[in-house]
């Protein structure tokens, strides 16, 4: 990132009029620290001056939610013309979007493929059902829509090398193709296809790709691209290699931390009394789950996610059930226990929270009802909740 910020910093004192893009899969799968990375990344490409970026098959790996959500809190603008909602039907992202470069108007839109680069991270749980429309299909449509509305025209394909080309050489009006996806291979020089420049800077963010577009009376007349790799000799951007390591040294340290959670919370999850989550209480008391639905207590985890506050250790613990107690709510990459091959998930105050682990429901302790009383004043305390009286909060959420 360092050397990236130089390279960008030299192209820009030579090119004022420059646009930043980037193909996406920012984020790399399987290990927890990998998202945190991705988090970082997003915030030094916002701060580098990117602004629309393309989404990768790799990027939606820990859940669509969290990809949408750290974006936009890094002010970054993620397009894809065919991912959909599985479920709504709708499109995750805006399709397209068009940016000013010195008076000139440049569409940027992107698709990817569905395979073989889509796949949950290990660690998340819920993974998002996601829906892929045809990219050629959906890549016709807008170039259609869009090249009327803009001089100049890019695609991110996210569809490695293959797939790029032979889409970029089917599309008539496209100016310049990115590609990116599954492993995509590096190529010094942009490529002539059909009318577009196709340009392949390859992975893990080695080479930095510049590409330079005339255009004479508002159309394009030439492009040229070449790629450069930020090899060693590359000068590095001080103020990135600071943020690079401040981050990893902060990360070295998180990482040795939660290795020994890890280790002590796996054993006690295992433990005889533990959490199951409000689907174990629903089967037979139907009542009190359509009351407790409607309550705040059912949403204290959102609450904490539109603040982006889900991961602090300072907040977490009164807005989830069983906070690293056995087979409690561990943390934001393990957020439930398995009960019967399925994940329940123990965010929010759930039924537990107040009344005890579901495995104490039937030892026949007539505390399992009088507790619940008792565990207001765990998380509605002195401080958090100064006016908190038993009668008018019950009154409340009374089931
Ligand atoms: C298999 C059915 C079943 C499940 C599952 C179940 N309960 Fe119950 N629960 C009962 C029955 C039966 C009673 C006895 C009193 C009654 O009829 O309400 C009871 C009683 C209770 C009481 C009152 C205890 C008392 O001393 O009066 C509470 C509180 C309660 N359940 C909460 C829960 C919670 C929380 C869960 C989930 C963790 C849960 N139950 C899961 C059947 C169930
Ligand atoms: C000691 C337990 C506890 C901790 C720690 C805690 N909360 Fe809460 N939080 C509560 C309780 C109880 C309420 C409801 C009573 C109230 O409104 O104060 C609440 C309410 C809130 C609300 C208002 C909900 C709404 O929309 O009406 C927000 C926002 C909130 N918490 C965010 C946070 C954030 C952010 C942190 C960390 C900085 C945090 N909480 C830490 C217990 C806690
Ligand atoms: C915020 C804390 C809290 C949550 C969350 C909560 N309860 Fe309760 N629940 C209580 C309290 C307190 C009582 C007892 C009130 C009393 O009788 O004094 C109670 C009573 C009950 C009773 C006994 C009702 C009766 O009339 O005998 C059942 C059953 C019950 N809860 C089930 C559930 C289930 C199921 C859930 C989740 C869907 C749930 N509760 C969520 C606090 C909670
Ligand atoms: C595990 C922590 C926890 C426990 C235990 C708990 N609460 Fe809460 N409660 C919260 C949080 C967090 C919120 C805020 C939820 C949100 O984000 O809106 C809340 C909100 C509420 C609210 C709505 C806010 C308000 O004041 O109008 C009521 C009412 C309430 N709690 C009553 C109770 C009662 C009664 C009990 C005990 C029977 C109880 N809670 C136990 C954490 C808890």
């Amino acid at each position: 990132m360092a050397r990236r910020a130089a390279f960008i910093d030299s192209t820009k004192a030579k090119y004022p009029n420059t646009l930043l893009l980037d193909t996406g899969n920012i984020f790399e799968v399987q290990e927890d620290f990998q998202l945190e990375r991705g988090l970082v990344l997003l915030g030094m490409m916002k701060k580098m001056g990117y602004h629309v970026i393309g989404v990768g098959g790799k990027d939606l790996a820990w859940g669509v939610k969290l990809f949408q959500d750290s974006t936009a809190g890094a002010g970054l603008l993620p397009v894809s013309a065919n991912l959909l909602d599985a479920r709504t039907g709708k499109l995750l992202f805006k399709p397209y979007a068009i940016e000013q470069v010195g008076g000139l108007r440049v569409g940027v839109f992107s698709v990817a493929s569905s395979s073989p680069d889509f796949m949950p991270a290990a660690l998340n749980s819920k993974p998002d059902s996601v829906k892929f429309l045809d990219p050629e299909e959906t890549a016709r449509k807008i170039v259609a829509e869009l090249r009327p509305k803009c001089d100049v025209l890019v695609g991110i394909f996210n569809l490695g090398n293959h797939d790029a080309d032979l889409l970029a050489g089917k599309l008539a009006g496209l100016d310049v193709a990115l590609v990116g996806g599954n492993n995509p291979i590096m190529m010094g020089k942009g490529t002539h296809t059909g009318s577009a420049l196709v340009v392949s800077p390859g992975t893990r963010g080695q080479h930095m790709a510049r590409t330079l577009v005339t255009l004479e009376a508002g159309k394009m007349v030439s492009a040229e691209a070449e790629v450069f790799p930020l090899g060693d000799h590359w000068p590095e951007n001080e103020v990135y290699a600071n943020m690079r390591k401040d981050f990893e040294d902060g990360l070295n340290e998180r990482l040795q931390k939660r290795q020994r959670d890890r280790g002590a919370i796996s054993s006690i999850k295992h433990g005889p009394d533990h959490y199951m989550g409000h689907e174990a209480c629903e089967r037979c008391h139907a009542e009190a789950a359509a009351t407790w639905v409607k309550t705040a207590h059912a949403n204290a985890f959102a609450t904490l996610q539109r603040r982006r506050k889900d991961s602090m250790p300072d907040c977490v613990p009164c807005h989830v059930t069983g906070f690293q107690k056995s087979g409690g709510y561990l943390s934001s990459l393990d957020p439930g226990i398995e009960v019967d091959g399925q994940k329940r998930h123990l965010e929010n105050v759930q039924c537990e929270a107040c009344h005890g682990m579901a495995t104490l429901h039937d030892t026949g302790d007539s505390n399992y009802l009088s507790q619940a009383r008792e565990s207001c004043k765990s998380c509605h305390t002195p401080q958090q909740d100064p006016n908190f009286k038993f009668d008018v909060a019950w009154a409340k959420i009374a089931h």
